[in-house]
């Protein structure tokens, strides 16, 4: 067992839409410098738990979130990202009318003394970071540019910087590679890996395995709402894991039933 403390722990939540349970008492920790993959079938629940941990959705009565240790109990998405969560999925990441400067800095402007937004600053520092995180160096991603003419990679490339420039501690992937390129794909993977060489943690959803695999330290399964099972990456094979993951599909169970 890993002794360190998690930077984020959930403990018994469930989130009811109506009728639907999306999700049912899931307990789950992520550690410092972990990178974990979330799987299970559509539906599961994986982006409903993302988003409950970005604040998004508040746990129904009785799941706690916990934040290195701490039981926060006005969770929020203003709360989450001023702790460092930040969640990357493609296109809705961002703000599609606002330029990419506003874009980088949104909720963390940069002011002058009398209070006043810095906006020479805040462009020539997004200009800079895009091309040192992103080695983007296309017209179509000056400052200026409203995000919504950007292609997915490079939005996506606006989301990540901003978690990289901003030190995020928990970075939530949902389906980042949805869309993309081979070559933006790739740009998106090392990112992956980055955040775990800088110490930071990451959550992965990605329907493609052969992504998943080798991100990641750890896998947590979901099936219809419920943890079905938690793998460290020595404990099992690609090709277990796949069987593993039909075998939820049919039959709901991880293992083999005798
Ligand atoms: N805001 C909502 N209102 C009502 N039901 C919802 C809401 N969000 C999610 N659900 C339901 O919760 C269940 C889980 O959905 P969720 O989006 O978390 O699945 P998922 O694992 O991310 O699936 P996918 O792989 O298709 O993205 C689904 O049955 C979905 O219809
Ligand atoms: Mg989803």
């Amino acid at each position: 067992m890993n002794s360190q403390q998690p930077v984020i722990q959930l403990k018994n939540v469930s989130k009811t839409f109506g009728e639907v349970r999306s999700l049912s008492d899931v307990n789950l920790e992520i550690f410092p410098g972990e990178i974990v993959g979330l799987l299970g079938d559509n539906g599961a629940g994986k982006s409903t738990l993302v988003k409950t941990i970005m604040g998004f959705h508040k746990p129904d009565d009785g799941g706690e979130i916990w934040f290195k240790g701490e039981k926060i109990t006005d969770w929020s998405v203003a709360k989450a990202r001023s702790l460092g969560i930040e969640t990357i999925y493609q296109e809705r990441a961002l703000c599609e009318q606002q330029p990419i400067w506003r874009n980088m800095y949104m909720g963390r402007e940069i002011v002058n003394r009398f209070g006043m937004l810095n906006v020479k600053a805040m462009k020539a520092e997004a200009t800079r970071l895009m091309s040192e995180h992103m080695g983007f160096t296309s017209v179509a991603v000056h400052p200026d540019n409203p995000v919504q003419t950007m292609s997915g990679g490079e939005k996506q490339g606006v989301a990540i910087t901003r978690a990289l420039h901003f030190e995020a501690e928990l970075v939530i992937l949902d389906e980042p590679t949805v869309g993309l390129s081979l070559s933006e794909t790739k740009k998106t993977l090392d990112f992956v890996q980055n955040i775990k060489k800088s110490g930071r943690s990451a959550i992965f959803i990605d329907h493609n395995i052969f992504h998943i695999y080798p991100a990641v330290d750890r896998m947590i399964v979901l099936d219809r709402g419920k943890v079905a099972g938690m793998y460290k990456k020595s404990e099992i094979t690609m090709d277990e894991l796949i069987e593993s993951m039909y075998r939820v599909a049919r039959t709901g169970n991880l293992k083999e039933q005798n």
